[in-house]
């Protein structure tokens, strides 16, 4: 059993990290809480419009901070942005104050999840299979890293992702509700 106060899911665009983790919220009676959307919320912006105006650097700094206040509170299910294991003081937050699921998917599937989708600013060209496999290379050591409990979500829905996950939690999880 590994205590911990906040479930935390780490993965690349397209593992099911929101879908999956409101579910798996309700399960487990935590709060749920996507980091992209505090950042959205605290901007008044949307992701794309805050690359458009300071670049990934400038939406880097903003995913820390929400971060760093988000996991501050304990009783949560935090979905972070792909890109937020990245950066090395994120990776000691989220082993610190949480138990790390890392939600893996390879690259087929993800250009099938995300083929329409219009909102993410890193697919926003012509090359997405090329930019997937460029970003897995990087950041697969560093979700393997951070991440307590891994699953393979190539071949499962949202729902059957859920149940396992519940079941491989209730064995290796214990909440504990430690303060900051
Ligand atoms: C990003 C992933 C996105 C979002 C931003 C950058 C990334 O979040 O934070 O577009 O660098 O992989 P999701 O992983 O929730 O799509």
């Amino acid at each position: 059993m590994n205590p911990a106060p906040n479930l935390i899911l780490v993965g690349p665009m397209g593992a099911g990290k929101t879908s999956i983790g409101r579910r798996l919220a309700e399960r487990f009676g935590l709060e749920f809480t996507d980091v992209d959307q505090v950042v959205v919320e605290r901007c008044g912006a949307t992701i794309n419009t805050i690359f458009e105006h300071v670049g990934e650097a400038g939406f880097r700094e903003r995913e820390k901070a929400a971060l760093g206040q988000v996991l501050a509170e304990t009783g949560k299910l935090v979905s972070t942005g792909g890109g937020a294991v990245l950066d090395r003081d994120n990776r000691l937050a989220m082993q610190r104050r949480g138990f790390v699921v890392y939600l893996r998917v390879g690259v087929d599937a993800q250009l099938k999840r995300l083929g329409r989708d219009r909102s993410r600013p890193l697919l926003q060209r012509g090359d997405r299979e090329q930019v997937l496999h460029d970003l897995a290379a990087t950041r697969e050591p560093f979700y393997l890293e951070v991440a307590d409990l891994m699953l393979d979500t190539d071949a499962m829905s949202p729902g059957a992702a859920t149940t396992a996950l519940a079941q491989l939690l209730a064995a290796q999880w214990q909440r504990s509700e430690q303060a900051a």
